[in-house]
């Protein structure tokens, strides 16, 4: 089996750091590769890139499977969909240093780095994806294609919506729920209910604007 890794930026050379740990143990694929839409083709970080198109072309669906590896909500679900429309099958790469409860879940195509705490009773939607120094207590649910950024703290029975991103080191307070679409900028403290489709920051977190872009990193 191939392993693609959709995104050969930052996040995708750190998930290739991670998928090689997980290969090392587990020897699940014959071949880790990149890919990318927008870079050209050639080699990155030791592994080789190419395009989905040529992927399409080169590799039967049954005998590779993709990870996402971007860090943009919108950006995932765009791509998982692209993805399985094609057939391929979704990948979850869990590192082996991080501390999964046997009673959590985790859906196919979420990438959870080193040093993540899952507690009990948790679930982890599609396509997630958890950096390091995240905690997500004792039953709380992360939508698909949520993103938390490194160091995030979500306490127990919080729920957070499909697409969501949780910015750098955001704590999100114990029963809370935050909405599909919607953005925790880096340092907030979240002590009550977000709705959908807003950006929030800063301790107690307000609300500052309508995530109206559906973007987190605006700055090319
Ligand atoms: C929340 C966020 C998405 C807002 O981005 P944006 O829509 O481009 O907003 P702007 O930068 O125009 O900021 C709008 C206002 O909110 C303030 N603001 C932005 N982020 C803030 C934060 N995290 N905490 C407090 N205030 C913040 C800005 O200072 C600005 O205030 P002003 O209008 O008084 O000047 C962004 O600041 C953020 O936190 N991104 C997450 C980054 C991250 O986690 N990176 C990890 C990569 S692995």
């Amino acid at each position: 089996m191939i392993l693609g890794i959709y995104g050969s930026g930052g996040a995708g050379r750190e998930t290739k750091d991670i998928a090689e740990t997980v290969n090392a143990i587990t020897g699940r694929w014959e071949q880790i590769l990149f890919i990318d839409d927008v870079a050209p083709a050639g080699a990155r970080a030791g592994l080789e890139r190419i395009g989905f198109k040529e992927l399409c072309g080169r590799v039967p669906p049954d005998t590779a499977v993709i990870t996402i590896a971007v860090g943009e909500p919108a950006d995932r679900k765009k791509l998982a969909a692209r993805v399985l429309e094609k057939g391929y099958r979704l990948e979850s790469i869990v590192s082996p240093l991080a501390s999964v409860s046997p009673d959590s879940s985790i859906s196919p195509g979420a990438v959870v780095y080193p040093g993540v705490f899952i507690g009990p009773g948790c679930v982890i939607g599609g396509n997630c994806f958890i950096m390091s120094g995240v905690a997500v207590c004792h039953d709380s649910a992360l939508g698909s294609h949520s993103v938390c950024a490194c160091g995030v703290k979500i306490a127990g029975n919080c729920l957070i919506g499909e697409s969501a991103y949780l910015g750098l080191n955001a704590c999100v307070k114990e029963k809370t729920t935050i909405g599909g679409e919607s953005i925790v900028g880096m340092g907030a403290v979240v002590m009550s209910d977000v709705p959908s489709g807003v950006i929030v920051c800063g301790i107690p977190a307000c609300i500052i604007k309508n995530n109206t872009e559906k973007k987190v990193f605006k700055k090319a």
